[in-house]
């Protein structure tokens, strides 16, 4: 089969990488890609956002599967621009939801609704919308710190705050409800009761009918060592997650990922692809802290790696209806991801550094992100550069492959944590 795939991160990258191994795939398509996958596709010239051209491009390169990485052409509706073209029918199945499903990302309040709906734990809440400020400022008053307070719609992972402090809860609420942080975003806001645990990744994949877990990840949301300094995008994951074990996952299958399908089919939503159940374990219970309608990144650069099962063996159960029938074997052993960023990200950064040593990794794969072509080679061209990934038959071991491996890749301003992982070994009293 052929198929087109959408984005251009290191999630994409480990996608493109993954379905390249399958044997049911004839020609891979990438758009907009990057230059470190191209060993894996071919680069599509398509304009996603005409469907003449995007038809033209589906029809003439005989394309039956679109993976969609990223959630913001989900949420844009690009499922929805497929599924409308009578000339499309019934030849292209495309893996994420539609408009109506990704609200589950792309809004908060919907989110929050849903669950309640459903019975699924998550953080109580109160919805506040423009001109609301008063009342959302006198909420405070009423719940205990520290205070969540998150935009309503996509903010790239930024549109939440967690202080203990009222005052700036007060100034938090005030710049997002009438002085357009995080623009439209931030029209609305959640006020959530703060959940004190420990994060962990949950993915499941799903024909909306049947679903099956996905290993668990946990990510380093943090830019520096032991958790400290501002969020990113991801700096590094590790899968599988000891303190995930069979009893919490079980109870994540039952509590959250069952009736999270199940919400959806009474409602009539149709849900097809990757789900990522953002999860805070409460000693022991899990709680959704949020829904994403795609895979992790760079939670994907571990997770992939560690599933067995061919993958577009899964999407053509997820074609046909058959997703119950078909199998996810994992790996037994620890993957563990290291991205490696440019110096100064999440803040202002330079681009444009040669890339050297990065076909010089022995057992590990190397996943492409913000990289430009160069006369000499691969150059930085964003925040997260790579990221780097390695199995061991447990968690010391990866962590000591994949650290191996980050040493042979230099740049200039290379940063990366150099305690991805660490957390999770078993320290000797627990062995
Ligand atoms: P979100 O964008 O909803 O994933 O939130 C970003 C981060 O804020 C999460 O990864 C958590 O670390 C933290 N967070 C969000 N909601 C809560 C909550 N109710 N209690 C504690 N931490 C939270
Ligand atoms: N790593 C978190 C995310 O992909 O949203």
């Amino acid at each position: 089969m052929n198929v087109l795939l959408i984005g251009g991160g290191g999630r994409e990258h480990a996608l493109a990488w993954k379905m390249a191994q399958s044997s049911l795939l004839d020609t891979l398509y990438i758009t907009p890609g990057n230059p470190g996958m191209v060993r894996h596709g071919r680069s599509a010239e398509v304009d996603l956002h005409d469907p003449r051209d995007l038809r033209r491009f589906l029809l003439d390169h005989r394309i039956s599967i679109v993976v969609v990485g990223p959630e913001q052409p989900l949420v844009d509706g690009l499922h929805d621009r497929i599924a409308a073209d009578p000339e499309l029918e019934g030849r292209v199945t495309v893996i994420g939801p539609k408009r109506s499903a990704a609200r589950l990302e792309g809004s908060k309040d919907f989110a929050k609704e849903f669950m309640f709906r459903h019975n699924i734990p998550t953080a109580a809440y109160r919805t506040f919308a423009k001109g609301e400020l008063k009342a959302a400022q006198e909420h405070l008053r009423m719940i205990k710190p520290p205070f969540v307070i998150k935009a309503d719609g996509l903010a790239g992972g930024k549109g939440v705050v967690i202080t203990t402090d009222e005052k700036e809860a007060r100034t938090v609420l005030k710049e997002m409800l009438e002085g357009g942080r995080f623009g439209e975003a931030g029209d609305c806001v959640v006020i959530e009761e703060f959940l004190d645990g420990i994060e962990v990744s949950a993915f499941l994949i799903t024909d909306g009918h049947a679903f099956k877990m996905l290993p668990a990840a946990k990510d380093y949301k943090r830019i520096g060592d032991g958790d400290t300094g501002p969020n990113t995008g991801g700096m590094g994951a590790v899968s599988p997650v000891p303190f995930a074990d069979r009893e919490f996952m079980q109870k994540v299958h039952d509590r959250i990922a069952a009736p999270t399908i199940r919400g959806l089919q009474k409602e009539g939503i149709p849900y097809q692809g990757f789900l990522f159940m953002g999860l805070m374990n409460v000693d022991g219970e899990p709680y959704v802290i949020e829904y994403n309608v795609r895979l992790g990144d760079p939670e994907a650069q571990v997770v992939l790696p560690r599933l067995r099962s061919d993958l577009l063996d899964l999407f053509e159960g997820i074609a046909t209806n058959t997703l119950s029938e078909r199998h996810v074997d994992v790996d037994d052993r620890t993957a563990v991801a290291v991205v490696l960023a440019s110096e100064g990200y999440p803040g202002p950064y330079k681009k444009g550094m040669l890339i050297e040593g990065a076909d010089t990794v022995e057992e590990a794969q190397v996943f492409m992100a913000g990289v430009e072509q160069g006369p000499k080679g691969l150059v930085t061209d964003g925040g997260r550069v790579l990221a780097v990934t390695c199995m061991g038959k447990d968690i010391e071991h990866a962590i000591t492959r994949t650290y191996r491996n980050v040493m042979r890749i230099a740049f200039n301003g290379r940063y990366c944590r150099t305690d991805i992982g660490h957390d999770l070994v078993r320290s000797p009293q627990q062995a």
